[in-house]
């Protein structure tokens, strides 16, 4: 992008990655201004933003929306004149997905295409600047599931094994199409699994956390060495400045952590991780008579693991932190924060634990 004072749309601002993403780029770049929109689902809180120190905050509008409502998105098009969107809105639990695939194809889907609308309808009547650009946030998962080598690289055929990644794919796909028919300046990024602050306690690594503290199951879906690769949040939402600023359109750039691990080996990481803290020795291995091996997760992919070589050769992007570091900061932060654990823990998340580990 050309300029440096840039007002950004950033879409699902108040959910995990979007929220550690405003917090990084108004702390890095104190020129740009950001507009957040977000409908605040059961995974979107505005309390995630809280702690945002006053140099940023000033520069930061929330905006309570869903992205499908193409009215709403053109008036803030024609309001703050944007030179940029960054989308993370979506449904992104797999689990979820498995369970109640409607919501992924209207959110991931019908959303990220009148998002996409909306942007077209405003960079053509701004005279298509070259500096625009939409910014698309995907997943790995699109590209389906590994054996026990290689890597994905950003030619790796589309695979999607759940309704999650299938929406996310078709996303990607519309994405792509509109940089090929219509030249809006669109870039996707396909990240590993993240973690981190302010990710909400349905995915692994802040369910586990808590579980550990509270002494409660660990459930370790299938056998337990299905493989993810790791990336910490704030280097994703670093990966994502320098793409906003330097990637080109209608280019794909993979971002991972470089940091393999067996789902069981996360868990006996996690449990030494808080075992230490609460001044046990590993050795004695107390959280880790709570792991529980349930029923597997239909569709399971086995592994994911990225290159990210495009991104390190043409962009000088790497991660900062090793996954060992990282963890210990994101166990300190949950130890720290039981208030935002508390306060996400509504009713509804109370259902939805209780519907998805009944049967397993
Ligand atoms: P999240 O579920 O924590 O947050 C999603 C946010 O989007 C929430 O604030 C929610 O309120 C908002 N939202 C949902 N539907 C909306 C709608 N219709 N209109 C406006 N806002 C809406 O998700 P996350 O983990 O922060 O993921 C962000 C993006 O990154 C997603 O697109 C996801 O697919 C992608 N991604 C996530 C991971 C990961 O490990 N978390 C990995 C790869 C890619
Ligand atoms: P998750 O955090 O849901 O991310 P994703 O499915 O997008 O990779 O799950 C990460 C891995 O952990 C995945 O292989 C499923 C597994 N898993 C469990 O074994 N137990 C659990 O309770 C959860 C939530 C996930």
């Amino acid at each position: 992008m050309e300029k440096e004072d840039l007002t950004l749309l950033v879409t699902g601002g108040a959910g995990f990655i979007g929220s550690n993403f405003i917090r990084t780029a108004l702390e890095a770049r104190p020129l740009w201004r950001i507009v957040n929109l977000d409908a605040l689902t059961y995974a979107g809180n505005p309390g995630n933003l809280r702690d945002l120190p006053a140099m940023a905050s000033s520069r930061h509008t929330f905006v309570h929306g869903d992205i499908r409502d193409g009215a709403l998105v053109d008036h803030l098009f024609e309001e703050h004149h944007f030179d940029g969107v960054i989308h993370f809105a979506a449904e992104s639990h797999v689990d979820r997905s498995i369970l109640g695939p409607e919501a992924f194809v209207e959110t991931n889907v019908v959303g990220t295409f009148r998002l996409l609308e909306s942007s077209l309808r405003f960079w053509e009547s701004a005279g298509r600047p070259r500096g625009f650009r939409f910014l698309h946030v995907s997943t790995d998962e699109v590209y389906g599931s590994l054996g026990p080598e290689g890597y994905f690289t950003e030619e790796t055929p589309y695979d999607p094994s759940s309704p999650y990644s299938a929406s996310k794919a078709a996303s990607d796909h519309f994405v792509r199409a509109y940089y090929r028919t219509y030249g809006l300046p669109t870039v996707v990024t396909n990240c590993t699994n993240n973690y981190g602050p302010y990710q909400f306690p349905e995915k692994l690594i802040p369910l586990m956390i808590l579980n550990i503290l509270e002494e409660k199951p660990l459930p370790v879906y299938g056998d337990g060495l299905h493989v993810r690769d790791w990336l910490y949040v704030v280097d994703h939402c670093e990966a994502l400045v320098t793409v906003l600023e330097r990637g080109l359109p209608g280019e794909t750039y993979n971002i991972g952590g470089g940091e393999e691990k067996t789902n069981i080996d996360m868990v006996h990481l996690l449990c030494d991780i808080v075992d230490e803290r609460r001044g046990r020795n590993s050795g004695e291995a107390e959280s880790r008579k709570l792991v529980r091996f349930v029923t597997d997760r239909p569709g399971h992919d086995r592994r994911y693991a990225i290159s990210i070589s495009k991104i390190r050769e043409a962009l000088g992007w790497s991660p900062r932190y090793s996954l060992r570091e990282a963890l210990s900061r994101t166990v300190d932060w949950y130890l720290q924060h039981m208030d935002w654990v508390e306060q996400v823990r509504t009713g509804e998340y109370r259902k939805w634990i209780g519907r998805n580990y009944e049967d397993r």
